[in-house]
């Protein structure tokens, strides 16, 4: 494949997050539930998620549900909820003979006790995995995750085992549900919406970002690669300058 082989060329994207937008709308588009459009979404998952592993990717974080989504109506966030248990059918085959690892981020406290003990399962099933992680982002917002950071620094420091003077990035970065993966390099959004709905804020803050039109459940391999290709033209360069600027 042409696209793959200019993408070797160049260095992968570490990490990549995903914000897997308009499944409701291309169920619209197609007379259809909205749930329809989750559950073609899910299946999309799986397809980006085994390209992302074949091509040596690090690290896939996918919003999968945010802090706000509780907004929805009952029956879509039951359906919603319902990935957990999806996830497992779905990767069942790869899980097995694959190196891919699942994790989760996000609060575990409103999901559900099944939910909970189904995300400890397949995290503790793959944890030896060596492929690619995929970081499922289930009741997660940004904000909550940094809240929660403090809280807990806070905490360390009522209790005498740090100093105030002593946070630093690298302590907020240990109290984050992603610790200890590495930052966002490439964040994809589908679906036409350009803002980041509260996804992973602090491990965004050097991300290139990538915006398209197509709806998650039509994002295809190809579109994936494009993406790809988008980030490795990018010139990043993190506050300095670019090695040629320098006098
Ligand atoms: C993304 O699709 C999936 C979730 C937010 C869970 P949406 O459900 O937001 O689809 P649109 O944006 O309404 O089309
Ligand atoms: C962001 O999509 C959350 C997920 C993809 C899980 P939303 O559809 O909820 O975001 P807004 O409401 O358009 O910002
Ligand atoms: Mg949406």
């Amino acid at each position: 494949m042409r696209r793959r082989e200019r993408i070797f060329r160049k260095p992968l994207p570490k990490h990549v997050a995903i914000i897997l937008d308009g499944n409701g709308r291309w169920a619209k588009r197609r007379g259809q539930p909205r749930t329809y459009g989750h559950r073609h979404g899910a299946l999309n998952l799986r397809r980006i998620a085994f390209e992302a592993h074949d091509l040596g990717i690090e690290v896939l974080s996918v919003y999968a549900f945010s802090t706000e989504n509780w907004k929805r109506p009952q029956e879509e966030i039951d359906f919603l909820m319902q990935l957990p248990h999806n996830l497992r059918e779905d990767f069942k085959d790869r899980f097995k003979h694959d190196e891919i690892r699942v994790v989760f981020s996000g609060r575990r406290d409103r999901v559900g006790k099944k939910n909970k003990e189904l995300m400890a399962e397949l995290e503790e099933k793959t944890k030896d995995r060596e492929g690619l992680i995929v970081n499922v982002c289930l009741d997660y917002g940004g904000r909550h995750e940094i809240i929660e950071a403090a809280k807990s620094l806070a905490m360390a420091v009522q209790e005498g085992t740090r100093k105030p003077q002593d946070i630093d990035e690298a302590a907020i970065e240990e109290e984050l549900y992603t610790h200890p993966l590495p930052p966002v390099d490439l964040l994809i959004r589908t679906s036409g919406e350009l803002r980041i709905s509260n996804f992973l804020l602090w491990q965004s803050a050097y991300a290139e970002f990538y915006f398209t039109k197509v709806h998650w459940p039509a994002f295809s391999v190809r579109r994936f690669h494009k993406a790809i290709l988008s980030y490795q033209k990018r010139d990043r360069k993190f506050g300095g300058l670019k090695r040629s600027d320098h006098q």
